[in-house]
């Protein structure tokens, strides 16, 4: 395993790290869970990911008794959490959002469901047009000092959110964000490369980027439909399926296809390809993975050695074919 410092800061995380969504408490049983996290962490993966919002806390129930009854030294990996849309079907006004309220009481909620006395990093999952920034940064201020989360980030917010942020921490001296938590990968690429360009050497903001395999679309199994097994072949990710396959102007199954062809020509495989691919962009402190089966999980771990094993004009012709 590589390891990489979480943006300017000095937390080492692994290259690769290993999410709970979808799968932990919808897909996976707790001996499935098991299985996965153990071979993550025998590669060598500290960090694991997670958000209140995951199968409504149950991926956190899942993560958190699988890692107490792995009995990991608690000092040698790292946990986080996400908090803005609730734990529950419907949450009630107080149960959703940035508030300092909610923020407090999901951060308790999730060391409780996680079984943990701190976060290692904590994100606000989504901007909350609701609250001003100022009270969440005062309410993640607040988590720090009380010893309950070490590093806040964002998830998705837009770059001019992220300044506000940075400008009330300095502002009022308070821990300002280290990370923020976009998507990224082959058919996803403009927020990372260009709207928050500017941030890294203003900011040191590290990435934990999401999606890798664009929900497994650039794995190719998409390519001739979608199987029944698979996470877009789930009925209660229909919303998903939707968004990602019904987009003509995306035509994400079609520079899929030639993702694949290529990588066939290449004589790898197109999944720890494209993780690799992200690995590459020094910008990203970690690629989080996700995984339904052990074998994907190895097989996309693949990616540590693929990343210096081609040259720039193959990476060239990767995009191209992708664009
Ligand atoms: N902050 C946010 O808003 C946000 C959003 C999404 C995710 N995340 C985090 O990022 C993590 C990773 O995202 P993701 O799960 O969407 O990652 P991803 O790599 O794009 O998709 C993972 C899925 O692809 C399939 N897959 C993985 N490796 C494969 C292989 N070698 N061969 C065939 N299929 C393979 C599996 O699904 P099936 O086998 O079921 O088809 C697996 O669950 C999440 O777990 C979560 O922690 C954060």
């Amino acid at each position: 395993m590589q390891y990489r410092r979480l943006g300017a800061s000095g937390l080492p995380i692994s290259a690769l790290s290993f999410g709970a969504w979808v799968t932990f408490g919808n897909q996976l049983g707790r001996g499935e869970a098991r299985n996965l996290i153990a071979a993550a962490w025998d590669h060598g993966i500290n960090y694991f990911d997670n958000a209140e919002t995951y199968a409504n806390g149950e991926a956190e129930r899942v993560m958190g008794d699988v890692l107490a009854d792995l009995r990991l030294p608690r000092d040698s990996w790292c946990v986080s959490s996400k908090v803005y849309f609730g734990a529950v079907d419907h949450p009630r006004p107080t149960q959703r959002g940035l508030s300092r309220k909610h923020v407090h009481d999901a951060c308790n909620a999730a060391l409780q469901r996680l079984r943990v006395d701190y976060l290692d990093l904590y994100f606000c999952h989504r901007p909350d047009p609701d609250t001003p920034i100022a009270e969440t940064v005062w309410a993640m201020d607040t988590l720090v000092r009380q010893g309950k989360v070490l590093y806040w980030g964002t998830s998705e917010w837009p770059a001019h959110a992220i300044r506000e942020a940075h400008k009330v921490a300095r502002a009022h001296n308070l821990v300002a964000p280290t990370m923020e938590q976009p998507q990224y990968n082959l058919l996803h690429r403009e927020r990372v490369e260009l709207e928050y360009a500017p941030l890294y050497s203003e900011y040191g903001m590290g990435l934990t980027i999401w999606s890798p395999l664009a929900s497994g679309l650039l794995t190719g199994k998409y390519n001739a439909g979608v199987p029944a097994d698979s996470r877009l072949g789930q009925e209660r990710f229909a919303w998903l399926r939707d968004a990602l396959l019904d987009d003509p102007q995306a035509r994400r199954v079609e520079r899929a296809r030639k993702f694949t062809a290529l990588a066939d020509e290449l004589g790898v495989g197109p999944a720890p390809l494209a993780v690799a691919w992200c690995l590459r962009n020094p910008h990203v402190s970690t690629v989080m993975l996700g995984a339904s089966r052990t074998e994907q999980l190895v097989q996309d771990i693949e990616a540590l050695e693929m990343a210096g094993r081609f040259d720039d004009a193959t990476w060239s012709r990767i995009e191209a074919a992708t664009a």
